[in-house]
This record gives C-alpha cells, structure tokens and sequence, in this order.
C-alpha cells in the first residue's frame, strides 16, 4: 500500500494523463507481467511484420554488421528483452569482448543474461538494470580493445516523441564515446491497409495488450474500468507517420480512478501508444542534430523495415 509519503509514479501519470483534453496515458504501464507476456504473442502473430522482418535482416546481414563494428567489441544493447535479436549479432562478430544488457527489468534482465553466459561463456556479460533513456552509462562499461557498439532493435525509438528520440541519441552518444558505433532497427512507412492489422490482429491479442491497461489501473489504482465498454483501437495518423493505440469509451461514462472521477464522452479515447515509422532520410537528419552519421542501412526486398548503422561524427 502507498502511505501518501511515497510516491506512486504509475498513480501520477494516470491522474496527471486523465485530466488532459485528449486522455494519454505513457506507454511505459502497458508493460507490466501480464502486458509483457501479451506482447512477447504479438510479435509472433501473422499480422505483426516486424519482428520476423528485422530478424530476416539480421539473420542476412549480420555478417556485414560485424565487420563493420570490428573485432573485440564492446556491444551495449539498449531495452534488451530477451536478447534473441543480440544473439545473431554475436554469432557473427570477431572475439566480441563484452555485452551490456540495459534493461528497466531487473528479473528479466538477470534471467536473459544467465541464459547468455551459459551459451557465450568467454563473453563478459554485465547487465545494466536501469531505464534506456538513463544518462551516464558510460562510466560502467568495460574497457576492451574494439570499439563500443550500441544495438536498439525492434522499432522501439519509434514509440519515443521527437525530444526523447534526441536526448536518448544524444545520450548514447555520450556513453558510447568517440569511434562508437550504433545499429538501430526502425520500422518503415508503408501503406495503412498492412500497418492498421499489424496493430489490431484478428486474434485480438493487441486489443487485450492495450485493455489490461485497464485491468491493471483497477488492480493497482483501485479503478472501476468496464472493460466491455471501452473497444481498442489502431489509427494511422499520417501527418506524424505513427501508428496511436488507443482506448476507446463506447458510450459517455464515469469513471473512478485512485478516488478521483473522470468523465467520458461518447467515442472519447485514452491514448497509449505511439508506434512511429521514420523513413531513412529523416532519421539520418534526427541522427545528426545528436552527433551521429547514418553511415549505411540494411532492409528487406520489400522495403518493410530497415536496420541502419550510425557512426559517431
Ligand atoms: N516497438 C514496436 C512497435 O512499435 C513494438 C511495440 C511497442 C508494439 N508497443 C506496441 C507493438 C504496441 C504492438 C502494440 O511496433
């Protein structure tokens, strides 16, 4: 229980994100245990493209990305998850001498990273149990004679806003030193009719990633979501090249959340989840303003995703 003398950062963002005009809650809470298992389905649905395509990618490519970074490399990767993707990276690289898992995730983190040691037993493995988007990484990465190389795959900067694609760039930047290097997978444009089901699966498994969101602010904030009166939903919005999850209310309503009420009309939504697609050329311009160079890129025969390496200026 919370004694209102310790701060309860997930009861913040949702008061806080109610009460805008356009209800948004921050992606960050979908991810709980539950959100988390949900999401490790939809990247192995039919409809959800990603996730094979960078690994189709990955799995043709890795060779190139190796000799690009060199040999004894220190590899950081950032958001590890379960650290499949980093696997076919180190299979390909020369003697890498140490990864760096950074993942908000402790347990998940800890449990990844014994996996790793038992299959790469002379790689230096040191998990980083911290947010992405944390500065000042740099002093905890082991020293090694190749040079530092960041790894940020499955289009996860895409779910960051403009400012936070900068300071993490920039951060990076910072951390990885001059020489780094950083390999960046990025999800790309592509026509609504194959994005909108990648986002919304005929399965459902999306539309229940995005409800336990409710599920939870009724566990955890003592809330009274209906979760039969509000419907998922994937928009294009093509001005900012984003794919929105939303939650939509399907008829007006009040709602109770952590003892404080909010109304919503008819079709009013939460939003809660961003997922951007940045061609080349703009994160090439994105890249820059934060000390990087994108030097080469790597995609499929269909253009549907690109893995692109950035060298430090
Ligand atoms: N970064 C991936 C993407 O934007 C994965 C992802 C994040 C996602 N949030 C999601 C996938 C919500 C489906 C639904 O595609």
């Amino acid at each position: 229980m919370m004694d209102g003398l310790t701060r309860d950062p997930f009861r913040e963002d949702v008061i806080k994100g109610l009460g805008q005009r356009q209800k948004a809650i921050p992606s960050r809470w979908l991810y709980d245990e539950k959100g988390s298992k949900l999401f490790d389905e939809i990247t192995e649905l039919p409809e959800y493209y990603p996730t094979r395509t960078e690994l189709k990618i990955l799995g043709d490519r890795a060779g190139e990305m190796a000799d690009a970074i060199g040999p004894e490399a220190v590899i950081v990767e950032y958001g590890a998850g379960s650290l499949l993707k980093v696997r076919i990276l180190l299979d390909a690289l020369e003697r890498p001498a140490a990864f760096v898992p950074v993942d908000i995730s402790a347990s998940h983190l800890e449990a990844a990273a014994d996996e790793l040691t038992a299959d790469y037993p002379d790689l230096t493995i040191k998990p980083i149990a911290s947010d992405f988007m944390a500065s000042n990484l740099g002093e905890s990465l082991p020293e090694a004679a190749g040079r530092r190389a960041g790894f940020f795959p499955g289009s996860t900067v895409g779910n960051l806003l403009d400012a936070e694609i900068h300071r993490f760039l920039s951060n990076a930047r910072a951390d990885l030193g001059d020489g780094a290097c950083f390999i960046i997978g990025i999800d790309q444009p592509k026509p609504p009719r194959i994005l909108v089901p990648a986002y919304d699966d005929a399965q459902g498994v999306t539309a229940a990633f995005n409800k336990n969101l409710l599920t939870r602010m009724n566990r955890e904030l003592d809330a009274n979501f209906d979760l039969d009166a509000f419907a998922h939903e994937a928009r294009w919005n093509e001005s900012d090249s984003r794919i929105e999850m939303h939650l939509c209310s399907l008829k007006p309503q009040t709602v109770r959340v952590a003892g404080e009420s909010f109304d919503f009309q008819d079709g009013e939504t939460i939003h809660t989840e961003n997922s951007r697609k940045i061609a080349l050329d703009r994160f090439a311009g994105m890249a820059e303003k934060a000390g990087w160079s994108l030097s080469r890129h790597w995609t499929d025969e269909k253009g549907l995703f690109a893995v692109m390496l950035l060298e430090a200026d």
